[in-house]
């Protein structure tokens, strides 16, 4: 998957993508705003915001920045913050792996199935850890590679089909952790059959997040 057809893929189902994502996803989306800290005014990234199905659920006092590479998806989400009527949330149209904010802008940094819908989820990681504040919250919703042997064949098999789409359906979480250095607080299986990940990590110490042949930065 490259970038480009990405944004092809989301140009194509930007108009569908509440009808066919919202109910289904929404446990998992839900489950998100459990573990995010309740402190008033928080400042939130939520990175590849999509069509701003989650922009809702933020507490009012939050204030939120979601982010997205694909300007189809975003004018939905613009829609959504028009007609929700939601003045803590502005929009930027920007690439994960190259994120504008100053280190450690953010109290939390979200990402709500954006990992497997992305070229370099691991360049993906390392933004999102460096705009996080040292004690802050990165989070990310996934689907990851099923350690089910045969659920994992059928998961492969399948992702010829999803790529076109703008996911992939072979993602291996263990690989992704060992690659960049993360190492979460805990791991919660959400959504249909607990297929589905949130992986919920604290950014302990300041520095930028490196990949798993030193010692990660204390996560
Ligand atoms: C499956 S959608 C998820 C949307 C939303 N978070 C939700 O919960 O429904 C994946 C989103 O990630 C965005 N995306 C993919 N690669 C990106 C990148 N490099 N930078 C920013 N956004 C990206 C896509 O444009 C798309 O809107």
């Amino acid at each position: 998957m490259d970038q480009a057809s990405i944004d092809r893929a989301y140009a194509r189902l930007s108009r569908h993508y509440d009808l066919l994502f919202e109910r289904v996803f929404d446990g998992g989306r839900r489950r998100i705003f459990r573990a995010l800290p309740d402190r008033p005014a928080a400042r939130v990234l939520e990175v590849g915001v999509g069509t701003g199905l989650s922009l809702p659920l933020y507490p009012k006092t939050t204030r939120v920045v979601g982010i997205d590479y694909s300007g189809d998806m975003l004018r939905c989400a613009s829609e959504r913050i028009h007609l929700d009527r939601l003045p803590n949330v502005s929009l930027l149209r920007m690439d994960a792996t190259n994120l504008v904010f100053p280190d450690g802008t953010f109290d939390a940094v979200i990402a709500a199935y954006v990992i497997s819908a992305t070229p370099h989820p691991e360049r993906v990681i390392a933004e999102m850890w460096r705009v996080c504040r040292s004690g802050g919250r990165i989070l990310f919703l996934n689907h990851f590679l099923s350690e089910n042997t045969l659920l994992a064949r059928v998961e492969r098999g399948i992702n010829r089909w999803t790529k076109p789409w703008g996911f992939r359906t072979d993602l291996e979480l263990a690989g992704l952790l060992q690659q960049t250095g993360l190492r979460p607080d805990r791991i919660e299986r959400v959504n249909l059959f607990g297929m589905w990940r949130l992986v919920v990590c604290t950014k302990r110490k300041a520095g930028s997040l490196t990949p798993a042949t030193g010692s990660p930065p204390g996560t």
